[in-house]
């Protein structure tokens, strides 16, 4: 495989969040022409793609993954010749574009689902989804006892008295993946994206296609519901294991079928990637989704909750690492996303989240980075009568939800809503944000900003960095993390909070997350809470 076939293995891909990037059009929600604005500011970060969360027509009950037609652009982001214009854009600033898909679930305003309400139970129209009577002596109970990821039961009741599943939102209902006409469905979205030159595809809950045991209560759907949290802290490591490795709606086997024949596809195109969102235990099983037959990438969510902690760090790392390298499949590393709260805030220190970051972009594999992380930018916080995600509105605040995180771009301290939009944004952006504005960044040498462009430019010119070469751990203290790449690339980083002294020869400083490294007598001084590249 060429470099240029293989340009997603060790790529750097920014995620952006359309709805809080950039509003051109002035109504308080990003917009296709605002992201267009802002491609040479992507450009100039020095990454190589970006992934742009779902712009499909939607009503937008879960901040578009709801999709109701998955091929046609949702007016509120433009049309559809503002897609193609935006790919070709793009390209030209020599970004790659990738597109989420989203097939565990439509919208309940797709066509088909409106169809299924309209039919008789056991019609064709509700074979697509999964339909089923309920349970009791007049139906009144659902058909099993699966709660929603969203709080409440995972089945809501028509009219007629049927009910229909949905993992997610009512509004979510789960596809029947057992249905050709499903299959084929996505297989004609597939080329429509394909066809207008994207070159990939982020494919959103990849793992809850296929269910199992549809009519089959589950002994303890309350815990099983906390332990598919990822940041749970209700259930111990051992719950944990023992609920995900056996679970009726996620991670079947059959799932990987489906990624069999969609890879056939993208195998007849040039070039194209797909990357796959699972939460699968034992993280072993990861690796069942990117076999050479089958899926490009697979998110790792490990780094999105890892501690700054040295050897939680080179625990999870160096597992990743060689449970994808069976089947020869890259890494990716993620520290934050639309789903899961910024990395600063996380940490509650820019210290440690630049030292984590450096770290990080030194591992081997794909990096992603996730809008405003490049900023340093912390979660925004909001009453609740603010809140949009309906992780919120239905636990009614019990559950915050993620709106934190998606708190739209601040563009220029000076400007009305920080440049964001001339508008009302549909979110409120903090006091606060003025002072990671882009435009303010841009111009601090010692800005979160120009630190992330550093550490880019370096990943991208240095021979060790980047690509999938091996990864060699050295023993070090406790609380210090230390690894070779090669060639000549050694990293340390010091996760503790005390100053820490390693004997090693002096050797050239490549780059470092905050200040005070220094050599003296074959030590390397390494300051509380900072990463160092070393050139040997
Ligand atoms: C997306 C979420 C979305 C959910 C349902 C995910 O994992 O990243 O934002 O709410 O799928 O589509």
């Amino acid at each position: 495989m060429s470099k240029e076939d293989a340009w997603w293995r060790d790529a750097v891909i920014y995620q952006i969040y359309p709805r809080s990037f950039r509003d051109a059009n002035g109504d308080g929600e990003g917009d296709l022409a605002g992201i267009i604005e802002g491609l040479p500011y992507v450009a100039s970060l020095g990454v190589d793609a970006i992934w742009l969360s779902p712009i499909y027509r939607s009503p937008n009950n879960d901040g578009f993954y709801d999709v109701a037609d998955p091929r046609d652009i949702d007016p509120l982001f433009g049309t559809l010749a503002d897609a193609e214009l935006l790919i070709k854009e793009a390209h030209e600033c020599g970004l790659k574009v990738i597109f989420d898909i989203i097939p565990n679930h439509f919208s309940s305003a797709h066509v088909w689902f409106q169809a299924a309400l309209a039919a008789e139970a056991s019609s064709p129209e509700r074979a697509r989804f999964h339909f089923y009577d309920g349970k009791g002596e007049n139906g009144e109970l659902p058909p099993n006892n699966w709660n929603s990821l969203f709080t409440g039961s995972a089945w809501s009741r028509t009219d007629d008295g049927q009910y229909y599943l949905h993992l997610f939102d009512s509004s979510q209902p789960d596809l029947n993946w057992d249905n050709p006409e499903v299959h084929a469905d996505f297989e004609k979205t597939l080329h429509f994206w394909l066809g207008r030159g994207i070159d990939g595809f982020r494919i959103d809950v990849s793992h809850g296609l296929v269910k199992e045991n549809i009519l089959v209560d589950h002994r303890d759907p309350d815990l099983l519901t906390k332990a598919l949290r990822i940041d749970t802290k209700d259930v111990t490591a051992e719950q944990r294991a023992e609920l995900l490795s056996d679970m009726p709606f996620f991670d079947r086997d059959g799932v990987h079928e489906i990624y069999r024949a969609w890879r056939k596809i993208f195998n007849g195109y040039k070039n194209r990637m797909t990357v796959g969102e699972a939460f699968v235990y034992p993280t072993s099983r990861l690796a069942h989704y990117v076999r050479p037959d089958e899926l490009h990438q697979i998110f790792n969510f490990d780094f999105l909750l890892i501690e700054w902690n040295a050897e939680k760090i080179r625990e999870s790392a160096s597992r990743v690492i060689s449970e994808l390298s069976t089947v020869g499949a890259p890494p990716t590393w993620a520290l934050n996303n639309h789903d899961s709260p910024r990395l600063v805030s996380r940490l509650g220190s820019v210290k440690k989240a630049r030292a984590l970051a450096l770290l990080t972009a030194a591992l081997p594999g794909s990096l992603y980075i996730y809008q405003g992380e490049e900023l340093g930018l912390p979660d925004g916080d909001m009453p609740l009568s603010a809140r949009r995600d309906p992780i919120a509105l239905r636990s009614q605040g019990a559950d915050l939800g993620r709106d934190g995180c998606r708190v739209p771009l601040p563009w220029d301290e000076h400007a009305e809503n920080f440049g964001f939009t001339s508008g009302s944004p549909w979110l409120p952006q903090m006091a606060g944000y003025g002072d990671y504005a882009i435009a303010s960044e841009v111009r601090d040498p010692e800005s979160s900003l120009n630190f992330y462009k550093r550490t880019l430019k370096i990943r991208h010119d240095h021979p060790a960095l980047g690509g999938e070469g091996s990864i060699t751990f050295l023993d070090t203290k406790p609380g210090i993390l230390g690894f070779t790449r090669v060639p000549g690339l050694i990293v340390f980083a010091n996760t503790t909070d005390e100053q820490a002294l390693i004997p090693i020869e002096a050797q050239s400083l490549l780059h470092q997350s905050g200040d005070g490294v220094s050599f003296a007598a074959d030590l390397l001084t390494l300051p509380a809470h900072t990463t160092v590249w070393l050139q040997r």
